[in-house]
């Protein structure tokens, strides 16, 4: 079993791959906006109970990540798997996009991953990561070459 920590899954991608996870038997850690619509998440807690938690994150505030990484903590010591999947995807063509569209874009879908893995780094550290039984490295350090990224992605 995977402990999956998965961010924006109330709706899209993120909660399809809730979905999946949790079909597949992983214990899975949803994040969304307090404000979001949690109503297909709390249909996936009817169904799959205490294999699902769904915590409170805007990404955009920092201070609620390392209230997730206690939150998580409270559940378990570790923590297999995250999957950044919360991010903004603007519909305007350059002509037209606005500085502050492109900040609000580069907050959530750049600066906020490095953030949460960093708050959630202990308990990364903690999972097992599959790159651990290869000669990869197990994280890949702020900075790191091409070669270096490239070495520490695993196939399933
Ligand atoms: N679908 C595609 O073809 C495609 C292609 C390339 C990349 N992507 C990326 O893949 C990810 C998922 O795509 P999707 O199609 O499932 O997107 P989506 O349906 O628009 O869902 C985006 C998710 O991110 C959440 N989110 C946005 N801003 C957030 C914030 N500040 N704090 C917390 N959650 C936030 C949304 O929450 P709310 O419900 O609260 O808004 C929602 O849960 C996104 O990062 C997207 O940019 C998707």
């Amino acid at each position: 079993m995977k402990r999956v920590l998965i961010t924006g899954g109330n709706r899209g991608l993120g909660l399809a791959l809730a979905t999946q996870l949790l079909a597949e038997g992983q214990r899975v850690f949803v994040t969304c906006r307090a404000t979001a619509d949690q109503q297909a998440l709390q249909a996936l807690i009817g169904r799959y109970g205490a294999a699902l938690s769904i915590l409170p994150l805007d990404v955009q505030e920092a201070a609620g990540m390392a209230e997730v990484a206690s939150a998580v903590r409270a559940h378990t010591n570790g923590l297999d798997w995250l999957i950044n999947n919360a991010g903004v995807m603007s519909n305007d063509s350059l002509a037209t996009v606005q500085e502050a569209d492109l900040h609000q874009a580069f907050a959530i879908n750049a600066i906020a991953p490095l953030l949460l893995t960093q708050a959630l780094l202990p308990l990364l550290q903690e999972g097992t990561n599959p790159s651990s039984s290869t000669s990869a490295p197990p994280l890949v350090r702020l900075g790191a070459s091409k070669q270096e990224c490239r070495s520490a992605i695993v196939t399933p």
